[in-house]
């Protein structure tokens, strides 16, 4: 096998949390994404609950396998199988173990937060500067928040993260004390683009700690705010105070990452990544510093099977994968993680 990704086509399911997804790659092209989400079912309950979950992806997994693959022939299958939901991933492990049976090919399994940090390379073309060169990732989704030294791909340094909350779980608290439903990342950014962003101070947490985060406070300040305003509450300047503390704490501890680690590229993924403030103000204080910003298309920050096939790739490519022993993890480190 020759050059950086797995030289047949691969197919890849990702079933961790809320998304049932399947997706066809040939190389480091995204040939189908299918993406079947069940956030419509979540929203009813205001939030995940893990056994509708699992329930969910055993009635989507095989529609979606279906139309991903349609009748192409695959040469291995890549699967999330951690962290996230047990039972979740679970009904994606077990699809690909019996595909891999039935078709006779190998299976890699692949940590989540590897698959975010490689979804930079969709649709990027055979040579991607990041494969070849350390960079910068700001790992940004509902589960966790971790600023990320890549070297290459399976050698990781995580340089800090959060001590409480994840940066997507701060925006999904705030939007149900706001009663804006779930997930509430998106309806907190369309609510703050009409908001005053200075309006309500809000904390920025663990300001004096360079690289670590901390959100939970938010979570505190907003429902303070929502009490003591009551009816006179601004939902719109409320969400984009709220919008404004979470980009400014990342973007502050990214620019003192960039400036004490490596400038070449900063690179913003994760299901929080498609929020257009943090992208332009990432962008800007990438810029700043003399830095190449990336980050993926809006599809491909969001839970997709893609980016599973191409973390998935670099690993089969270089010789790796699973045997049927492969297990699903609820909690589970980076692997490749040097101190
Ligand atoms: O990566 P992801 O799809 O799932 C996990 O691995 O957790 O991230 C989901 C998170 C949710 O917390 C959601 O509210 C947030 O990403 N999110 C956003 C936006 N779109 C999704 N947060 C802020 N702005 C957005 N536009
Ligand atoms: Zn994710």
């Amino acid at each position: 096998m020759k050059g950086p990704y797995f030289s047949e086509p691969l197919l890849a399911i990702e079933t961790s949390c809320d998304e049932t997804s399947a997706a066809l790659l040939e190389g480091s092209t995204v040939i189908r994404n299918v993406v079947m989400s069940q956030v419509e079912m979540h929203n009813k309950w205001g939030g995940i609950v893990p056994e509708a979950a699992a329930r969910a992806h055993v009635e989507a997994i095989l529609p979606v396998l279906i139309e991903a693959l349609g009748n192409k022939e695959i040469g291995a299958i890549a699967v999330t199988n951690r962290p996230g939901l047990v039972g979740a991933l679970s009904v994606g492990v077990t699809a690909a173990k019996a595909l891999s049976l039935v078709r006779e090919i190998p299976i890699i399994g692949v940590h989540h937060l590897e698959g975010h940090i490689w979804s930079l390379l969709t649709n990027s073309g055979k040579s991607h500067p990041c494969l070849e060169n350390p960079h910068l990732s700001l790992i940004v989704s509902g589960g966790h928040t971790e600023l990320v030294h890549v070297f290459e791909p399976g050698k990781y340094r995580i340089l800090g993260e959060t001590l409480d909350d994840a940066a997507g779980e701060a925006f999904d608290k705030a939007a149900r004390l706001l009663g804006l439903g779930y997930p509430g990342g998106k309806a907190i950014e369309e609510l703050a683009q009409n908001g005053d962003p200075h309006r309500y101070k809000l904390p920025r947490g663990l300001a004096r700690d360079p690289l670590n985060f901390s959100f939970s406070g938010l979570k505190t300040a907003v429902l303070r705010l929502v009490e003591s305003e009551g009816e006179s509450l601004c939902k719109e300047d409320a969400a984009a105070s709220l919008q404004e503390a979470i980009v400014d704490a990342l973007a502050k501890k990214v620019e003192f990452a960039l400036q004490n680690f490596g400038r070449k590229y900063l690179s913003l993924v994760g299901g929080v990544a498609a929020n257009r403030s943090l992208r332009e103000r990432l962008s800007f204080v990438a810029h700043r510093n003399g830095t190449e910003f990336l980050t993926p298309d809006f599809e491909f920050c969001t839970d997709n099977a893609a980016m599973i096939g191409l973390a998935g790739s670099l690993r089969l490519a270089k010789g790796e994968y699973s045997g049927f022993e492969l297990e699903s993890m609820p909690n589970s480190p980076l692997p490749g993680l040097i101190d």
